[in-house]
């Protein structure tokens, strides 16, 4: 049988890294060749995070990132394909989602901005690249995320039964599936909010196992007025970013409760937030599942695991029960859709992110020199 091999690269919101996925889908059950993290180098890394936290955007800065980051990606990808003793011309494709700087879907022209040029990756490795994966959806009139629920159909709905898939990374966002049905939505930060506090604080670039917040204790007057914020009440189809909750959006908070707060307290209470709000939505589905599974690296923060459990009354686990690594699960998407794309494959994408017609997920970006 002809191979079928495709190349999916993910960076999400945290932009703690770079998810390197090789599938071969040449048969019914895809087939993974291989998986790979790739550091992102410390100064392009604190540049982006500036960037996605910047209320304006320094225009030639953006073209530099876009510039060093679909190098940096080229080079992972050359990397991935040698350490693999794979030949680049079996290569079908390659699915690059970016470095989301900005996801603005609620504005007067709406956009959802990421970089990394997937033309600088295509011309540099001589393979048609998928990227840009969000801008049609909103052309349609969808908020352009999540995009991965349609994956999770694909790859884990089950026959008579409605199954949760939970994704947290820098935002959080949950798949609702059955083979009936497909419906999904950001139910607010993930690890975004723990992070920055973090950085802030000196402890690092995340709280490992969730340990700071466990020392601390749970604001409740905080707690109350950050859920208080608009965009948990809303309804579906409902996107977010890092560039709304981010350090501005926590100074405003802490600002606005004017108590004396102790650091740990206010992590404790960060991990609350993302395990109230994701726990309110869960909530909310009638007729699921009793398991839940998680992905993302959300799920290496045992804390808030635990936190989340308490509020959901379901077994929790990762989508490993299901046979996918949850480390990698996003980059292994890319790689599918970058084959739905280039097989021609539209979608619906009502339920989710809301657009009004079926549309193509990515553009196409052939070699060009
Ligand atoms: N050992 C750990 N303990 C706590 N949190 C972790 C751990 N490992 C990873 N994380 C969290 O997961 C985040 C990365 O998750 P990821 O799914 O890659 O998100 P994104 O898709 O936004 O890049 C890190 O920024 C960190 O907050
Ligand atoms: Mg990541």
């Amino acid at each position: 049988m002809v191979d079928s091999i495709y190349i999916g690269l993910m960076t999400g919101t945290s932009a703690d890294s770079l998810d390197c996925a090789a599938v071969n889908f040449s048969k019914k059950e895809m087939n993974i060749i291989g998986l790979k993290n790739y550091d992102i180098p410390n100064a392009l890394r604190q540049k982006i995070q500036e960037s996605s936290q910047a209320l304006e955007l320094n225009q030639s800065l953006i073209k530099d990132l876009d510039i060093k980051l679909g190098n940096f990606f080229s080079e992972s990808i050359k990397d991935l394909i040698k350490t693999l003793s794979l030949d680049k011309n079996q290569v079908s494709g390659i699915g690059s989602h970016g470095q989301t700087i900005k996801h603005e879907p609620n504005a007067e022209n709406p956009y959802s901005m990421q970089i990394g040029d997937p033309q600088l990756i295509s011309n540099n490795l001589g393979i048609k690249t998928v990227g840009r994966f969000r801008d049609d959806d909103i052309l349609a009139g969808g908020q352009g995320a999540p995009i991965s629920p349609v994956f999770h159909r694909e790859v884990f709905a089950q026959t008579g039964e409605k199954r949760l898939i939970v994704n947290i990374g820098g935002i959080t966002n949950i798949s609702v599936i059955s083979d009936q049905e497909i419906m999904g939505f950001d139910t607010g930060p993930g690890n975004c909010l723990m992070d920055t506090w973090c950085r802030k604080n000196l402890k690092g670039d995340f709280d490992d196992e969730g340990n700071w917040a466990k020392s601390g204790e749970v604001n409740k007057t905080l707690l109350d007025f950050m859920i208080d914020d608009n965009y948990f009440k809303k309804e579906h189809p409902k996107s977010t970013g890092p560039d709304y909750f981010n350090e501005s959006w926590l100074l405003n908070c802490i600002n606005e409760v004017d108590q004396d707060l102790n650091a740990n307290d206010v992590q404790a209470t960060l991990a609350e937030l993302t395990a109230l709000s994701l726990s309110m939505s869960l909530n909310e589905i009638e007729d699921v599942s009793e398991k839940v599974y998680f992905c993302g690296g959300g799920t290496h923060n045992l804390h808030l695991l635990k936190r989340i459990n308490l509020k959901i009354k379901k077994t929790c686990l990762t989508t490993q029960e299901l046979g996918i690594d949850p480390d990698y699960l996003e980059a292994i998407c890319f790689a599918w859709l970058a084959k739905q794309r280039l097989d021609d494959r539209k979608f619906d994408m009502q339920n989710i992110t809301g657009s009004k017609k079926a549309v193509y997920l990515g553009r196409v970006f052939l070699p060009a020199i």
